[in-house]
């Protein structure tokens, strides 16, 4: 069969139809509105107690870590009150071994470490004095220290939060698997190796990284309208949003180690978890590459929506498709039987140790690197297959054949992307009830929105689709990158859990997370207005 016959063949297996957008979102909103009503649903929905999002006139020194794909971040960021934030920051790759280590202390002060060194790199000084004053001390019980950094730390899984710093991991993603953190306090299994290593670190806050999207956004657009969703399309994908307090209604069922809940916005955020959307199975495209994915991924049957919309696993897909294409005899990919090859003189070989034989060897990268390609003969994709992928001599249509495949795998993660963004926005009734060329904000963060080629504009093709939003909502929807919003998110949240702490020293009252939020956000900042 000829390379391009073939690749089409397989391309137009990875086709998602307007009619797929649409029973997609249906199904979407279903089970949204599933997960609101009890626990255990299939996207979990978790609510977060914060109630309000901030204006952007917030200030203060803080630290945020973030944990939640292929690399841990450590920064500091300074926000300067009037919208804008100054941020250090320092990123080191997870090792391999660490996601699935055995118990939760080899990745934890793995973390820890890594908070000593950016404190020892980025603020020796505060460091230094906090060790000598530590040398010195000679009391009794904890040391009282007016230095110590609050820390947000941003941990991007799903986990129930029972406080402001206090949340146990309900399952792992993306690739982790330590079976030990399960249903731990990961703020307390991080406190636990930063006080091993004597760091003037407090965790204050524990945020999800599209929740920290959503407060970034919102600190640093300020307008008449608050920002509705944060949404994630990086390693993994995920979103959180706005929504009625009255439509949350497993919170009225909620245990008694819950927070307590403030309900003068009338509003909560929502984390949706919506990398398992619809787990089941009951609407989501499927092919045998996405099958032969899952069977081998370390959670089968699990984060359904995530393995075929985002980074992590999108590599992998079109590294099983290319596989299944070479080694299928008829079809001349990567090899010399090609008659149509006019270049006879080099040969074209693929290593035998080439990463296109190991599981997850495809970086998703290689898919952006070739959507983008304009080059003559594509230029760039067989240089990448040549240096990455150890696949010498491509020839043009090898490249174009990948380039086909990688497009439409692509396309179909956006198009996915804005099943889940239609979702929110209909059933949030957001462009009802904003004013009728009123905007609907949201903020965005990840390496699939930043350097996919044309993934917004995907996304929109897709939100055009859906009868209930159409050509006009669709161009008032504004998507906005939130550029390093789970630091500044987490920032913003540690700042509140620094006010609570302190406010509880000096008061003595104690107050809830949720109430805090509240009482913090609902002084200083406006309300978020989404109501009907
Ligand atoms: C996690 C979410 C996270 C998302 C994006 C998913 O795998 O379950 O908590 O927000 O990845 O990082």
């Amino acid at each position: 069969m000829a390379l391009a016959v073939a690749a089409e063949r397989v391309a137009a297996e990875f086709e998602y139809s307007k009619e797929d957008v649409n029973r997609g979102v249906q199904a979407f909103i279903q089970q949204m509105d599933e997960g609101l009503g009890k626990k255990g649903a299939t996207m979990s929905q978790i609510p977060t107690y914060v109630t309000a999002v901030p204006n952007g006139t917030e200030k203060g020194l803080y630290m945020a870590v973030d944990l939640g794909g292929t690399n841990f971040r450590v920064c500091s960021i300074q926000l300067h009150g009037n919208s804008t934030f100054s941020l250090t920051q320092s990123k080191v790759a997870i090792p391999k071994d660490l996601m699935v280590a055995k118990t939760s202390h080899e990745l934890f002060s793995f973390l820890a470490k890594q908070i000593e060194l950016f404190l020892k790199v980025h603020h020796e000084e505060h460091y230094q004095s906090h060790v000598e004053r530590r040398a010195s001390y000679v009391g009794f019980g904890t040391m009282r220290d007016e230095n110590i950094f609050s820390l947000g730390f941003t941990f991007s899984f799903p986990v129930q939060q029972y406080g402001i710093n206090k949340g146990t991991l309900i399952r792992w993603t993306k690739g982790f698997d330590i079976a030990d953190t399960i249903g731990k306090d990961v703020c307390a299994l991080l406190q636990k190796e930063i006080d091993a290593l004597g760091l003037p670190v407090r965790v204050a806050a524990l945020v999800n990284d599209t929740v920290g999207t959503l407060m970034a956004r919102s600190y640093t657009s300020p307008g008449k309208q608050g920002t509705l969703l944060g949404g994630i399309f990086g390693t993994g994908t995920n979103g959180a949003y706005v929504e009625k307090l009255d439509k949350i209604t497993k919170l009225k069922n909620q245990s008694a180690d819950a927070g307590e809940i403030d309900d003068s916005t009338g509003e909560m955020i929502v984390n949706t978890e919506w990398g398992s959307f619809d787990n089941h199975m009951s609407v989501l495209p499927d092919t045998s590459y996405d099958r032969g994915l899952d069977a081998g991924s370390v959670n089968p049957g699990i984060q359904m929506f995530e393995k075929r919309v985002s980074g992590m696993f999108l590599g992998e897909i079109l590294r099983r498709a290319l596989i299944d294409l070479m080694n299928d005899p008829s079809v001349p990919l990567f090899s010399d039987d090609d008659s149509s090859r006019n270049d006879i003189s080099s040969t074209t070989t693929v290593a035998s140790d080439s990463p296109l034989y190991k599981q997850w060897g495809l970086d998703t990268s290689f898919l952006s690197i070739t959507s983008g390609d304009s080059s003559y003969g594509l230029k760039a994709t067989r240089q990448a297959l040549n240096s990455d992928y150890g696949v010498s001599a491509a020839s043009a249509e090898d490249a174009e054949a990948a380039r086909l495949i990688a497009g439409a795998i692509g396309k179909r993660a956006a198009r996915l992307s804005a099943v889940a963004i239609a979702a929110v926005v209909i059933t949030t009734k957001s462009l009802e009830s904003s004013a009728p060329d009123g905007v609907v904000d949201i903020g965005v963060d990840g390496s699939l929105v930043e350097f996919y080629p044309n993934f917004e504009e995907y996304i929109r093709e897709a939100l055009r689709d859906v009868p209930q939003i159409g050509p006009h909502g669709e161009k008032r929807i504004r998507i906005g990158i939130a550029k390093d919003g789970s630091g500044v998110g987490a920032a913003l949240i540690a700042l509140v859990a620094d006010k609570k702490m302190k406010g509880t020293h000096e008061t003595t009252r104690s107050t809830s997370f949720g109430g805090f939020m509240a009482s913090f956000f609902g002084g200083l900042n406006r309300t978020i207005r989404y109501r009907a």
